[in-house]
Formats: structure tokens, C-alpha cells, sequence
């Protein structure tokens, strides 16, 4: 398969370097608005130099990797879509449900295979547990609890147009939560608020927040984000069910541990997302190599991307109206 990447940013460079560093497939085109990052990028893997158009017209690009800013994925993927390619796209698919409906009619039509970059599922320790809940590990699913907390906030002028907390990093837990429920929710109820920066509150935000989930069959998901996590990333994960407890903690840069008569202490945990999803990011675009030679649908899907985004819409509601809202269909 030959990828053309668009956006040579910080997930362009992971996505470009897994598709170069996989056997069978090949980074042949890199497009971005910086000049300099497209070249740094093609030269590093081999690849060569294209704007969006080129890469779209290119008969012998099998597959793009939609990696720009968020508000060019829905365009693209339909421009890619119709030019029959099969696509990745980094999340979230559009901040607006009414445009990700639109976008994934589109794809429908033109039977593209669509995948949307929710890394997490990925991760070998989530996948792990995920894979033992499914197999009966602790009866039937009664909590989900997943924490998520960003080791330092973005700067305020990013928070202006990410969306807010729950359609730029909370997405993330909405996506894994339903993984996790394998029901999905109909309802929420969330509060926040900006306790680490308070720019952040005036930029019309939160930087800290807790959200329930319901299902109709009364599972609950219960998600804590930060923007602020003194001791690095913190991503855990923790499902109760009927026979017992199963989580997966966070990944530390060693297991090296010291004990003194003052206790016991050990590394940090691994910094941010680069670090602690590399293996994710890897996983993911094998997964998506292998549906798309297999001809079968790749997962998690445009309509993964649709649901994670109503849910976010609904928190976003929820917390603004400080009250419980039905999530929409
Ligand atoms: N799944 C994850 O863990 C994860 C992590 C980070 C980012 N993301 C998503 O990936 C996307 C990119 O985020 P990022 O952090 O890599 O951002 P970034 O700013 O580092 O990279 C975006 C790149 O797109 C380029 N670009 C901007 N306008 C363009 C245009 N008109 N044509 C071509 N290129 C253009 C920029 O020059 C830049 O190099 C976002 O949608 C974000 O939500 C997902």
C-alpha cells in the first residue's frame, strides 16, 4: 500500500514514520502548509513532496493519513473518499455531529474504508483488559472508571479553538468508555471546572471535569480529566463487574523502585502521549493496513467517531446547563 500523508505535525511524524517502518507499505507523499515540515518529514522516510490535490489525483496512492487540524477532516475525508482512497484520520472528526453525519454519508456512498485514530483501544495494556472483560474475566460489566489527566495544560490560545475539554481530550474516555460498556450510553451528566488556570475559565473552558455515563440497561462510566498532573500522564483504567475488579495502571519510564525507612518511590510516569501511546500509534495503522488489505471494515469507525462526539456534545450541554442530557442519536 502507498500512504500520502497530510499534516507533517506531532502525530503526522508518528503516523508517517509507523507507515515507512512497516513492511509492505510505503510513505511515498507528504503534503503540509509548512514547507519545511513536509520536506523534513518526506526526507526523513523517502518520501516526496505533494500538496492535497496531488495526493488526491494520484492513482498511486492507495491510502491517506489525515493527520492536519481538526477542522479540515471532514473535507478531506470526503475528498478523499471520492477520490477512492482508503483513509485514517486523526480524531475527532469534525467538532459539529451535523457535519460528521454529512461526511460519513459521503463515505457510505463511495464505500470507503474509514478509520478513525482513537489510539487508545490500541494500547497493548487497555486492549489487554478489554480483551479479558470480553472474555467473561469479571462477570457482567456494573462500573467503568477511566482516568485521564494531561501532565501540563495547552496554551490558551490552543483551547480557543479545541473544541473545550470534552470534544478535544475527553473524547478520548467517551471513545474508550463505550469500548469498555459494549452498550451504549444514553445519557450524561457532567460538571467542570478551571482550577489549574484560570485563562483557561475566561477562554469560556474547563480544565477539570468528572462526567457520568448511563446506559439503558443502568451500566454506569464514570471519567475524571485534567489539564494538570504533576507526576506525568496519567491514563488508568479500572472496569467493576459482577465476579470481581480487573485495571490496568499507568506505565512508569522504569519499574526501577527505591525503599528507605521513608518509604518507597519510583520513575515517574511516561511524560505525555508520544511516549505512552507509541506502541498504540503502531498497533492502530497495523490494524488499518490489515482491515484494508483484508477488504474488511476497519475499527474504530467513522461511526465510533459519530458517537464519541454526540456524547461530547451532550457533556458539553450538560456541564453548561449543570443539569442530566439525553445523549442524541
Ligand atoms: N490521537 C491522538 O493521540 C492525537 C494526538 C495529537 C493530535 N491528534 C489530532 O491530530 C490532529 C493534528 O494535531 P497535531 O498535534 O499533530 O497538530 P500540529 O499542529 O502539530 O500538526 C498539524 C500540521 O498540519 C499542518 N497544516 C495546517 N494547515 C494545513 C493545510 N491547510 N494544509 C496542509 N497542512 C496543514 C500544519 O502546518 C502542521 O504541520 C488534530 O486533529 C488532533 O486532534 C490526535
Amino acid at each position: 500500500m502507498r500512504f500520502g500523508l497530510i499534516g507533517a505535525g506531532r502525530i503526522g511524524r508518528i503516523h508517517g514514520g509507523n507507515v515507512a517502518a512497516h513492511k509492505g507499505t510505503e510513505l511515498a507523499l507528504v503534503a503540509d502548509a509548512d514547507a519545511k515540515a513536509a520536506a523534513d518529514v518526506a526526507a526523513q522516510y523517502g518520501a516526496k513532496v505533494a500538496d492535497i490535490a496531488g495526493i488526491m489525483a494520484d492513482k498511486n496512492i492507495d491510502a491517506v493519513l489525515i493527520c492536519a487540524p481538526t477542522d479540515m477532516h471532514s473535507d478531506l475525508i470526503e475528498q478523499a473518499a471520492r477520490a477512492g482512497k482508503a483513509i485514517f484520520c486523526e480524531k475527532p472528526v469534525d467538532l459539529n455531529a451535523d457535519r460528521i453525519k454529512a461526511c460519513l454519508k459521503v463515505v457510505n456512498e463511495a464505500k470507503a474504508p474509514l478509520m478513525i485514530g482513537f489510539n487508545r483501544r490500541f494500547d497493548p495494556n487497555f486492549a489487554a483488559l478489554q480483551q479479558r472483560l470480553h472474555n467473561g474475566a469479571v462477570g457482567n460489566v456494573e462500573i467503568v472508571t477511566v482516568i485521564s489527566r494531561d501532565p501540563s495544560p495547552p496554551p490558551v490560545s490552543y483551547i480557543g479553538r479545541s473544541g473545550g475539554l470534552f470534544r478535544d481530550m475527553m473524547i478520548h474516555d467517551f471513545d474508550m468508555a463505550r469500548f469498555l460498556l459494549d452498550e451504549e450510553p444514553i445519557a450524561v451528566t457532567a460538571v467542570g471546572s478551571s482550577l489549574v488556570d484560570p485563562e483557561i475559565g475566561k477562554a469560556g473552558d474547563v480544565d477539570t471535569a468528572a462526567v457520568l455515563l448511563e446506559t439503558k440497561s443502568g451500566k454506569i462510566a464514570q471519567i475524571s480529566n485534567s489539564r494538570r498532573a504533576t507526576y506525568g500522564y496519567d491514563q488508568r483504567i479500572e472496569v467493576h463487574g459482577a465476579k470481581g475488579m480487573i485495571r490496568a495502571g499507568n506505565v512508569h519510564e522504569t519499574s526501577v523502585e527505591v525503599a528507605t525507612g521513608q518509604g518507597f518511590t519510583g520513575d515517574p510516569v511516561q511524560n505525555f502521549f508520544l511516549e505512552r501511546y507509541a506502541n498504540a500509534y503502531r498497533l492502530e495503522l497495523e490494524a488499518f493496513i490489515n482491515a484494508v488489505e483484508k477488504g474488511v471494515a476497519p475499527a474504530p469507525s467513522g461511526e465510533d467517531g459519530l458517537r464519541a462526539q454526540l456524547i461530547a456534545d451532550a457533556a458539553t450541554e450538560s456541564w453548561r446547563a449543570k443539569k442530566r442530557v439525553e445523549i442524541g442519536a
